[in-house]
């Protein structure tokens, strides 16, 4: 039986009616852009083919019924007078979390049955939780007649990350890529605040890697887990902040973020940096590389040297590894990253996202593909997960 099929059934069993709306959002994948996002940088996403669908129909009460495949099979209650944070990490907090943004710009919403099924890994490193937000806020704000422009919407859902019930520093990277990617494209955005719009540019790159006779595909070691609020990423995060006078004092010039430093600039001030703090030079080093390589990865992908792109997405994982640390504690990344790009038939291959978990992103020749996998298991061990994948659709309803 079709999948939407067997889980509007499921949906009428749970709730006895066939639900009003159905809506999707799909895992991410950082192509390249390392920790640029909060520093106003640029970055080059896809939506993945894995996704969070949402079934929905609103009731006549201020009750959520909510059940989800892998959390709840029975559906939990709550009113959307009491949407008060459950334990740290509890899924329902992301649903609240949305719910609370949502009634901030309709507080008039009524209470809803709600069933979610997703096969985005929840591990970290692929977004679920943009996914599952992004997914609810669209199949929500359908069911209601909400409009609003959709990179408003994914910010919003930033908001609902970042707020007291989730409480997950991120960057806009994740909302946007599931809120706005599209099929067969890659998504460049520059992270620029522009007005009321967290964004000042973004472009839709079109990308065939079957023409190349290539492939994308994201290695997870399930096993190795983080929360990205309890691990290095905050303190990433506030070392740049920190950097931002420092450098605006060296260069003689405003500086109101790490996106306003050229690599010209960083290089003329590296010394002075370092004797001053030898950590937030390599970190605002790999910053300030890395938007240059955000840039130069489009560039290269536009005049079609794919070998080149390859090359500069390595480039990006090293400066990740040495100059951010985002394997730090973390031995299985580094075993993972290092080992899969000497593997032949790897055009390119790097971490991928805030870090602190063994997941990689790699292109990889089609007629190499199974070797790959194979020396990669050879040489990491056991309990690694593929997930191949084409630049797929954003957030959007299905029915
Ligand atoms: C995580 C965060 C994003 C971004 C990436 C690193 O995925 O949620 O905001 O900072 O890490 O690029």
């Amino acid at each position: 039986m079709h999948e939407l099929e067997s889980l509007r059934q499921r949906f009428s069993t749970l709730y006895g009616a066939s639900p009003q709306v159905i809506s999707q959002a799909p895992g991410r994948a950082e192509i390249i852009g390392n920790h640029t996002d909060y520093n106003n940088g640029y970055a080059l996403a896809a939506a993945i083919s894995r996704n969070t669908i949402t079934l929905l129909s609103r009731r006549d009460d201020r009750l959520i019924r909510i059940a989800s495949h892998g959390y709840a099979a029975d559906p939990v209650e709550f009113s959307l007078d009491d949407m008060k944070k459950g334990e740290h990490g509890n899924w329902l907090n992301y649903v609240k979390g949305v719910l609370r943004e949502i009634m901030k710009v309709k507080p008039e919403i009524a209470g809803m049955d709600i069933l979610i099924q997703s096969d985005v890994p929840s591990s970290g490193g692929v977004s679920s939780s943009a996914a599952l937000e992004l997914s609810l806020a669209t199949g929500i704000m359908q069911l209601f007649g909400i409009e609003m422009d959709p990179v408003k919407k994914a910010h919003m859902c930033q908001k609902a990350e970042n707020g007291e019930l989730i409480g997950i520093p991120c960057g806009f990277l994740d909302q946007a890529s599931s809120g706005l990617c599209q099929k067969d494209h890659l998504l460049f955005l520059d992270f620029q605040p522009e007005g009321d719009m967290p964004i000042s540019e973004m472009k839709q790159i079109p990308i065939d890697l079957s023409a190349h006779d290539m492939s994308f595909v994201v290695i997870v070691d399930k096993d190795v887990k983080r929360n990205l609020g309890t691990s290095g990423y905050p303190a990433r995060r506030a070392l740049c902040e920190k950097s931002v006078p420092i450098l605006a004092d060296m260069l003689g010039k405003e500086v109101s973020s790490l996106r306003q430093v050229s690599v010209a600039e960083f290089v003329s001030c590296r010394q002075k940096l370092e004797e001053l703090d030898p950590e937030m030079r390599k970190r605002v080093e790999h910053i300030v590389y890395e938007n240059q390589r955000v840039l130069d990865a489009v560039r290269a992908l536009e005049a079609g040297e794919i070998e080149t792109f390859g090359r500069i997405l390595t480039d990006s994982g090293k400066s990740a590894l040495e100059l951010y640390e985002l394997d730090a504690k973390t031995p299985e990344l580094t075993k993972l990253v290092t080992q899969g790009r000497l593997i032949e038939g790897v055009v390119g291959m790097r971490n991928m996202g805030g870090g602190f978990s063994a997941i990689a992103l790699a292109l990889v020749k089609n007629s190499h593909m199974n070797t790959f996998k194979e020396m990669l298991d050879d040489a990491y061990g056991p309990g690694l997960e593929y997930i191949p994948f084409v630049p797929s659709e954003g957030a959007g309803i299905l029915s």
